[in-house]
């Protein structure tokens, strides 16, 4: 029996190069995601239920990475959480929420309540526009039970379809308006612009964006079950990419879904995984994989490698999928076990196009995790989905009556339950990261991804390396 050698990222660094870079703002970290999805900051926030959900997906796409929303929802759930991500933003809201002129305060109302929105437009006979309730028609109107058309303000500003965003900008502020309806000619209502929409364009300048000025967001979907009605109900509701996403990727049911999924949508952006090694990744990519996400057991929350004795540390993994993928034009996701921002650059340095992060981001303000304290400090819930609890969480939904104890006794956990610390807005974590993987490039000599990969030059090291390369004052 022959044993190979696999490292991960505490037994490498990366050997400092000469650089002509002057200042780290002069670096590119423009990654993949998938073949046509590409990523300013080629960061990914995890499709686990303690991560992302829409919040976390939006506030990932604004500052130029992604979210995964995780699939352990009802399908109706998570295509809900995909179309909020769709509709946070846009540069033409193209059908803006309406309501008929004879629909009442209280619908009007229970709109904004749930959609979370100030202001609807209201539409009469043959689509065409009548008028406008915001927040402040209704919000102190006793009598629910009136109609729209005794509230609403009727004299509107409104453009033409085809307006550029320079006028809609000048109209909205010399008029001293946040909405601007869009109609044609005939009067019919055409779409929508709001002044948060332009404004959130110059804010966030390096955000995710689709052609029509819409935030990317990618979903997951599994191999079993309702997996291809869920997979066609998030692409319809615009899902960018999907995540085949099980533990063991290398899998024929993983191989099977992303075949019959890429030939029912042929132009749905796939990326499947997880896998570890260059095979999984070649099977994956024949069976039409327009992405491949590696790691078998790396995670923070992970006991895979514990349980089964199975996994590869990950810096070697994702080296093996690159190989594999070589000449194909498609992109390694590297998932998992990610640490800190130098851990980011040594995978982007072996090969990976973007990284997937758990643990890191969990602690934000914007996951779905809950928050609680233990001695005064704040800290959020954050399970593997393989956990016992996130394995009874999915019972409990599946059964309304809560699951059977000996359904519980059967489930031979691979993850585990912990709490991450309250790191505030996702926007500040990862900007301290990106920070971090664009000094790591500048120390690699490298401009952009390309040059990383051509660049970087790996030494291992030994325990003794790694224990100098933390802070150590403390240990004196
Ligand atoms: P980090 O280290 O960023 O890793 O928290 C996130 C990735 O961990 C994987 N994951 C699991 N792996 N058992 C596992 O073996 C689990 O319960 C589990 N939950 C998440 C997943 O790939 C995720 O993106």
């Amino acid at each position: 029996m022959r044993f190979d050698e696999a490292l991960t990222f505490s037994d490498v660094l990366l050997v400092p190069r000469r650089s002509d870079i002057a200042s780290r703002r002069q670096v590119d970290t423009t990654g993949r995601f998938c073949r046509r999805i590409a990523l300013k900051t080629p960061i990914v926030s995890a499709n686990m239920d303690t991560v992302t959900e829409s919040e976390m997906a939006i506030a990932m796409a604004h500052v130029g990475g992604l979210g995964v929303i995780h699939r352990f929802l009802k399908i109706e759930e998570e295509v809900a959480e995909v179309a909020r991500v769709k509709r946070a933003e846009s540069i033409v809201i193209e059908q803006p929420y309406t309501l008929s002129p004879s629909d009442t305060v209280r619908d009007a109302k229970r709109m904004m309540r749930e959609r979370g929105i100030g202001g609807i437009l209201v539409v009469g006979e043959g689509g065409r526009l009548a008028g406008v309730v915001t927040t402040r028609d209704v919000v102190f109107e006793r009598d629910e039970a009136k109609r729209l058309d005794k509230v609403m303000t009727r004299r509107l500003i409104t453009a033409r379809p085809d307006v550029t965003p320079e006028e809609a900008r000048r109209i909205l502020q010399e008029h001293e308006i946040e909405k601007l309806p869009l109609i044609d000619k005939a009067g019919q209502l055409k779409g929508l612009i709001t002044a948060k929409d332009l404004l959130k364009n110059e804010l966030y300048p390096n955000a995710s964006k689709d052609s029509k000025g819409h935030l990317l967001v990618g979903a997951a979907v599994g191999v079993v079950g309702d997996c291809l009605e869920r997979a066609q109900a998030l692409l319809d509701a615009g899902a960018d990419a999907l995540v085949v996403d099980v533990a063991h990727g290398h899998s024929g049911h993983v191989l099977e879904t992303v075949r019959r999924i890429k030939k029912s949508r042929p132009s749905a952006e796939v990326v499947a995984g997880n896998v570890a090694t260059g095979e999984g990744a070649r099977d994956l990519l024949r069976a039409g994989a327009d992405g491949i996400k590696v790691g078998v057991g790396p995670g923070a929350t992970c006991s895979t490698r514990i349980v089964t004795g199975c996994g590869v540390p990950q810096v070697s993994a994702v080296m093996d999928c690159v190989r594999a993928c070589r000449g194909a034009h498609v992109p390694v996701v590297a998932d998992g076990g990610v640490r800190n921002s130098g851990d980011i650059t040594k995978a982007m340095a072996a090969g990976a196009s973007c990284v997937m992060l758990g643990s890191l981001l969990a602690g934000s303000e914007e996951s779905p995790g809950y928050t609680t304290v233990r001695g005064g400090v704040k800290y959020k819930v954050f399970r593997g989905m393989a956990s016992l609890g996130a394995a009874i969480g999915r019972r409990v939904k599946e059964h309304s009556a809560g699951p059977a104890a000996e359904d519980v006794a059967e489930v031979v956990p691979e993850g585990v339950e912990s709490v991450v610390p309250y790191r505030g807005q996702v926007a500040e974590v990862v900007h301290q990261l990106a920070g971090g993987l664009r000094s790591g490039m500048s120390y690699c000599g490298a401009r952009d991804l390309p040059a990383l990969w051509k660049n970087a030059k790996f030494v291992r090291i030994t325990p003794a390396g790694w224990s100098e390369s933390k802070p150590h004052i403390l240990e004196r």
